[in-house]
Order: C-alpha cells, then structure tokens, then sequence
C-alpha cells in the first residue's frame, strides 16, 4: 500500500489552475522526487497536502485514510513533517531554540528534548553553532536547521520544497548524505521537490513528474528521465 496518494487533485487561484487534476503516489521507505518545470504546481501541492490550501477536488489518503482538507495541525500530527522553499527559520532565536520549537506543545522533558535537538545537530555538523542566533547562520546552514527542526517532531514522511536551492555543493553533498541515512536507519519517507536534477537522480529512485498542474510521468527515475514527454515538457519551458 502507498504510504501517501494524491488522487485527481485541483486548486485555482483566480479561475487559473495551478493544480489540474495532479495524482501522486509515494511508497513507504522510499525517496520519491517530484519535479517539474516552474510555475507547475509542486508547492501548491504540498500546500494542498498538509490544507495550507484547501482542494476543491480530488482526495489524499495518508496510510490509506483520507486526509483531504483537514486540519494542517493535525496533518502534522499523523506524521507529515514539511520544509519550505525558503526555509523557515526563527532569526532572533538560537539553533537550539529554534530546535525546541515543535516540541512545546508535546509531552516530552526538556531534557529529552535537548537529547534529541543535540543528536540532529550533530547529524547536521551544526553542534558548534547551538548557541547562534538563525540570523547569524547561511542560507544552507538555514535549510539545515529547518529540515532538523522538522525531524524534532519525528515525522514518518517529509515533504521537502527544494532543499538544494541556494545550497553551496558542500552542503549539498551533506543534505544527501543526511537524507539517506534517516531514510535507512530511521525508516523515513521523503517527497522531495527539487530543480537539481543530479541531485534527484543521486537520492530518488522513483519520480512524479508534473507539468502545468498535471502529473504527466510516474515511475522509476531513469525510465521517467528519459520519457519524451518530460523532455518536452522542460524544452517547452
Ligand atoms: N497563493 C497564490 N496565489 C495566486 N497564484 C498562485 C499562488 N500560489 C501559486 N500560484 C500559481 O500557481 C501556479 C503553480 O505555482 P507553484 O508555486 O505551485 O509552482 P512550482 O511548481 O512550485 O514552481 P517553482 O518551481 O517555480 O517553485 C503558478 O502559476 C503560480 O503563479
Ligand atoms: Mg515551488
């Protein structure tokens, strides 16, 4: 069963349509890839999976149970974590700090907290820094914290907005690494948005390409690439 499946969604924004009739399915254990020329919809995607935006059509089962339109807290809550595009950091507070953030409204010490805010620290090379404030940290370093943060309220899948942008290809070889060792090691499930197609191909065996609201190829990376369709799609744009 898919742990995650977007079935004939859509969403317009002033009689546009950003998502037109958009279908996606996501395995367990997997690092599934979602790309797509701009301007797609792969945000408003993930905005209509966690109910940022409502879906005028379409369902999304999250393990097989709908999760269409309800509350983004309680998405989160069933274990759909999130990043943005730009990443969402607390500027005037530290990196700790900003890692304790998702665990005030839940039923764990302080200490314990701290325990697991400092073990995703140092699995992001960001130990050092715990006593910064975000504003004192780089973009990448940003992107870092954020998806930490994420992991704080341990998530079983993590939908992530292009990690990569704006990522100096130090970091980006760390943002891999880390990926795939939640993925092996912790069971993670991730959706990953991302132009860096190397990047892609490196992390993600499977692919959903979209294309003006649409999903015009799923499947395994390499057969997807290579798909007349998508090379259209991105020539065209
Ligand atoms: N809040 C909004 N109001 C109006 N239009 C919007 C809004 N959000 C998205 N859109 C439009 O919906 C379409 C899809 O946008 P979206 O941000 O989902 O694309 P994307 O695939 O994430 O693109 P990119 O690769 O540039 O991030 C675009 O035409 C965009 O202008
Ligand atoms: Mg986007």
């Amino acid at each position: 069963m898919a742990l995650l499946e977007v079935h004939d969604v859509f969403k317009h924004f002033g009689g546009i349509p950003a998502l037109d009739g958009v279908s996606l399915s996501v395995e367990e254990g997997k690092i599934h890839g979602v790309i797509g020329p701009n301007g797609a919809g792969k945000t408003t995607m993930f905005n209509v999976i966690n109910s940022v935006y409502t879906a005028e059509k379409g369902t999304i089962l999250f393990k097989g149970r709908e999760i269409t339109n309800s509350k983004p807290y309680k998405i989160a809550h069933m274990g759909i974590g999130r990043t943005f595009q730009v990443a969402r950091v607390f500027n005037e507070m530290t990196l700790m700090d900003n890692m304790m953030v998702p665990i005030i409204p839940r039923r764990i010490s302080k200490r314990e907290g701290e325990k697991k805010a400092l073990e995703l620290l140092e699995m992001a090379d960001l130990t050092h820094l715990r006593d910064q404030l975000g504003v004192e940290i780089s973009g990448g370093q940003k992107k870092l914290l954020e998806f930490m943060r994420t992991m704080m309220a341990d998530p079983e899948v993590v939908l992530m907005d292009e990690p990569f942008a704006g990522v100096n290809p130090a970091l980006i070889e760390r943002l891999i690494e880390i990926t795939f060792e939640l993925n092996k090691t912790r069971s993670k499930t991730f959706l990953l948005i991302s132009h860096d197609i190397p990047s892609v191909m490196k992390l993600c065996k499977n692919l959903t390409v979209l294309s003006a609201g649409k999903t015009i190829a799923e499947g395994e990376s390499e057969k997807v690439r290579h798909d007349p369709s998508v090379i259209d799609a991105y020539l065209g744009h």
